[in-house]
């Protein structure tokens, strides 16, 4: 298994299986599918409420896989960024995974929501980050690593001056960054940010996730990933898939892939881009398809007359 090393030393699996979106009575199947393929990275959330199943499944992964082995990210939903709350939700995601530690702790996104609240659904479940900064629950984080529940710490959704502003009070540097990144939103800014600070990039839909159509800023329509003719084209001379290649191309360039999947075929062919090897031409080539385009950019976070706007969640940098 290929692993990318962070900042703290420890080596991370460079591919994890996704777990948003998949059913439930098929998360032990696609768990075991993994293991057995090869997988020993496990990505979830708090908010994907899925947290029970995976458990359940850890547990018969953990019969054959050692726990020294597997690597298991979780991620703090938005409501328990008061940092009383930060200790007991990862307590609760861990008693759901029935672990002991995370590998990997990520703050979700850049808002603060009341506690209970899922996706907001009126102005009331709006903290402001003055009400509950960003530093404050990093620092609530940084004490879960001090007790041993997780290894490692990081965040998801962060634009480069978010992180940049954590940096200045943070004690321990955030090692991961989860966000969107595909050839589509190829995140320059963002590499040459992790580049410099030692962040390990971590791409989440790496396959274009399960959109049937991409649109740019300006309402141009692009063909979906998977049945791009130009990555179509390397997967051919390479005897590989659509996916493989998108999924290459990340991992040559450095940055992690967490793709999902709940079909045991597509479990296996995902994790065979692990030793797929693109050409500098075919990395080129793909460096060219750069779009204004994405597929989450958060706007559940900006309705109901929201303090959060898409200009203060991602500062400017929503199509870099
Ligand atoms: N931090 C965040 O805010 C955030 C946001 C979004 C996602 N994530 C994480 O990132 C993971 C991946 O992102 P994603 O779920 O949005 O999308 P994705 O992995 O880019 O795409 C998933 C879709 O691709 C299909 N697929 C998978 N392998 C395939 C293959 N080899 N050939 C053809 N189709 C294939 C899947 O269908 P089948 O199941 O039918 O194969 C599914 O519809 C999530 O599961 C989640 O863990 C994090």
């Amino acid at each position: 298994m290929k692993h990318f090393t962070l900042c703290t030393g420890r080596k991370m699996p460079a591919l994890g299986l996704g777990t948003s979106r998949i059913e439930h009575e098929k998360i032990e199947p696609a768990i075991m599918t993994a293991l057995d393929a090869g997988y020993r990275h496990i990505d979830t959330a708090a908010i994907y409420k899925n947290e029970l199943p995976i458990g359940a499944a850890l547990q018969k992964g953990l019969k054959q896989y050692p726990r020294p082995d597997l690597w298991i990210t979780s991620k703090l939903w938005c409501d328990a960024h008061k940092p009383d709350d930060v200790m007991t939700a990862l307590k609760d995601s861990l008693y759901k995974l029935q672990l002991d530690y995370l590998d990997l702790y990520l703050m979700h996104f850049p808002v603060a929501l009341r506690p209970g609240t899922g996706w907001p659904t009126q102005h009331e479940d709006y903290y402001t980050l003055e009400e509950v900064p960003l530093s404050e629950t990093w620092e609530a984080m940084e004490h879960c690593v001090k007790k041993g529940l997780v290894r490692d710490i990081g965040t998801s959704n962060f634009s480069t001056v978010k992180l940049h502003d954590l940096a200045e009070t943070a004690r321990i540097q955030p090692a991961v960054n989860q966000i969107e990144m595909h050839p589509y939103q190829q995140q320059h800014l963002q590499r040459d940010y992790a580049k410099r600070h030692h962040i390990l990039l971590t791409a989440y839909s790496p396959l274009g996730s399960s959109v049937d159509t991409m649109q740019q800023a300006d309402g141009t329509k692009l063909p979906p990933l998977l049945t791009h003719p130009v990555i179509n084209e390397i997967a051919e001379e390479h005897d590989a898939t659509a996916a493989q290649v998108l999924l290459a191309w990340l991992m040559a360039i450095e940055v992690a892939v967490i793709p999902r999947s709940s079909s045991p075929e597509r479990i296996q062919e995902n994790f065979k881009a692990t030793s797929l090897a693109l050409t500098p031409l075919n990395i080129a080539t793909i460096a060219e398809l750069h779009a204004k385009a994405k597929i989450f950019n958060a706007a559940g976070f900006t309705e109901y007359d929201s303090p959060y706007s898409l200009e203060s969640i991602w500062d400017g940098e929503l199509y870099t």
